[in-house]
């Protein structure tokens, strides 16, 4: 039996409304040593730029993205320098090795595709 068609129609608006608010959606975990030690930062968003806490502006070291692809960026609004970390990118571990070591200030999403803003 298939849905009548007024119940389709609900169901495709929802997910049409839904779909481009998370399309972007990340998180990550910060360290302030390698190799995921010490001090951490849990930090999520969507869309927008996310600027690390003050306390842990330029000292993180490694960072977990949690299979998501962010974009590290040296300067607090996803300024200055940056750097794509996902999964499958090397030395996630060791920020160190991928010449961004104490530098990271603010993080956003790869690439946003959202329709809506
Ligand atoms: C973090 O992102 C991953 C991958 O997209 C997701 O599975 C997980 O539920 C997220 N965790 C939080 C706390 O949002």
């Amino acid at each position: 039996m298939s849905p009548p068609p007024a119940m389709l129609c609900r169901v495709i608006f929802i997910v049409a409304l839904t779909i481009p608010l998370v399309c972007c959606a990340w998180n990550a975990t910060i360290y302030k040593d390698a190799d995921f030690k010490s001090q951490s930062q849990d930090l999520q968003g969507d869309q927008d730029c996310v600027n690390v806490a003050d306390d842990m502006a330029d000292k993180a070291s490694s960072i977990n993205t949690h299979d998501n692809c962010v974009r590290i960026y040296e300067d607090v609004d996803c300024g200055g320098l940056s750097l794509e970390v996902k999964p499958g990118t090397a030395s996630h571990f060791s920020l160190k090795n991928l010449h961004f070591d104490n530098m990271m200030s603010s993080i956003g999403p790869c690439l946003c595709s959202c329709t809506q803003q």
